[in-house]
């Protein structure tokens, strides 16, 4: 083959030989020029990159080797666009004008969602743009067709800003840890959530109080619900799964639980027994398969993780060879995802004129390496649990409840029950029961809290929330 290439070339012909030597010289001459970016949406993010972008445009440049410039925006807004980015970028309705121009060579992709923002990224890799692009959502469902295409075309489609905003954490498990077998990620990849938790510890609150409050400041969307249902965190869980195992993003195969059923009372037995309440993010390699899960974790109170509070973000990574690392920084907001975004822009530009075999594969392992590693149902998953059961205050209900566990094999680790008339108020007869289990796998748990919740001593729905010790 190699004896073919060298004959190949010894026949190639003074003009070919011509035409190689201007193109080199013409990318070589384009490679001075600033590298021009075409912005789709000018919202909090892109106002944010074009922000950072003129004020840090001198050391970006020393690092990047060359300027980085965008030169058009398309926003449905124009008005608010221009008034964002001034005379001297060009502002257009129509996205597809960025994507048909020749100059443009990177597309900011900053619309959000998987309808129009999908159809805009498949265009701009056919026509042969890198893409950088901020949205979890798109490529935790679609990123397996996406990547595809963009491999095959030759382009990069960056992401750094989709996963816990400007914490770079994509850059981290990707090139930092790539000499590492990646055993878990735990991470707290939703700050709506975290600060709606962290208000309810504080203040005692329950969460409907909470979330008013937090969209009265702010902090939570009018429609919060892929924050608070742990969608948002499942999508940015889903794209780490792929990267850490080398798995395709499969974001159908995630489980998905929010905090709406979350109760100040189990935050304050939470803290009781030395834990903190979180929505966490986890991903992690077993014996058959990759667990890719959203919930409600009980985290001890010691970890570094679960100190993490307010809107802030934090992600913890277990390698083989490096340990436990840990991640912590703004998961969203202006200027910390729009870090992000420039942090994608200057690896392209760097990248740019390199062969495309030889860059980062998009989701760190080679496309031709990928495993085929199953993601685990939730009933397989192995964990152990917190559970809070309503009881009559009466002679024998712990020694049946306790009873199922021990039948089912599950093995209690510790249990506390309340005074009646701390739970319900003087003359109660209603009680509460908190047991800390072992692990056990989830079906197993399955049957044993059908059982307790048959019987009638037992008056309220039971509350399960998965442990995890992060060790
Ligand atoms: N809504 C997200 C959060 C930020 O609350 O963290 C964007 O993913």
């Amino acid at each position: 083959m190699a004896i073919e290439n060298v004959a190949h070339f010894e026949d190639s012909t003074d003009e070919t030989t011509q035409l190689i030597q201007d193109s080199t010289q013409k990318a070589m001459m384009k490679a001075n020029d600033p590298i021009q970016v075409g912005l789709l949406g000018i919202g909090t993010v892109g106002s944010g990159v074009f922000t950072v972008l003129q004020r840090n445009q001198q050391e970006i440049q020393r690092r990047a080797g060359r300027g980085i410039e965008i030169t058009m925006v398309a926003d449905l807004d124009t008005a608010r666009a221009k008034g964002i980015v001034g005379n001297q970028v060009q502002v257009v309705a129509d996205a597809r004008a960025i994507i048909a121009n020749p100059e443009i060579d990177i597309v900011i992709e900053l619309i959000g969602g998987y309808g129009i923002a999908k159809q805009l990224v498949m265009e701009a890799i056919a026509a042969g743009k890198h893409v950088v692009t901020a949205n979890k959502a798109l490529l935790a469902v679609h990123g397996t067709e996406i990547f595809a295409a963009a491999h095959a075309k030759g382009v990069i489609v960056a992401f750094e800003a989709a996963v816990a905003g400007g914490i770079p954490i994509i850059k981290a498990l990707r090139e930092g840890l790539t000499a590492n077998r990646i055993q878990w990620i735990a991470g707290i990849i939703n700050g709506t959530t975290n600060f709606i938790l962290s208000e309810m510890r504080d203040k005692g609150l329950d969460f409907g109080v909470v979330l008013k409050e937090a969209q009265r400041l702010g902090y939570a969307e009018a429609d919060p619900t892929f924050d608070i249902e742990g969608v948002d965190a499942a999508h940015k869980a889903t794209i780490m799964s792929a990267i850490a195992f080398g798995i395709p993003v499969q974001f159908d195969k995630a489980y998905v639980e929010g905090i709406t059923k979350l109760g100040a009372a189990d935050i304050r037995y939470a803290e009781q027994l030395g834990y903190r309440i979180k929505l966490l993010g986890i991903t992690k390699r077993v014996d058959s398969g990759v667990e890719l899960r959203v919930h409600p974790s009980l985290v001890p109170a010691k970890r570094l993780i679960a100190n993490v509070e307010g809107a802030m973000n934090a992600v913890v990574v277990q390698g083989d060879a490096v340990g436990t690392t840990l991640y912590y920084g703004k998961g969203a907001g202006s200027e910390p995802t729009a870090s992000a975004v420039i942090a994608d822009l200057v690896d392209i530009t760097r990248l740019h004129t390199a062969d495309p075999e030889h860059r980062v594969p998009h989701l760190a392992f080679q496309p031709n390496s990928m495993s085929s590693l199953e993601v685990l149902p939730m009933d397989k998953v192995v964990t152990s649990y917190y559970l809070r059961l309503r009881v009559a205050d009466q002679a024998g209900v712990l020694a049946k409840v306790t009873g199922i566990l021990a039948e089912a094999g599950i093995s209690i680790d510790a249990v506390i029950q309340r005074e009646a008339d701390q739970v319900g108020g003087e003359g109660s007869t209603q009680t509460d029961l908190i047991i800390l289990t072992h692990d056990c796998v989830e079906a197993k748990m399955n049957v044993a809290i059908a059982q307790m919740q048959a019987l009638p001593t037992v008056l309220d729905q039971i509350t399960r929330i998965r442990k995890e010790e992060l060790a």
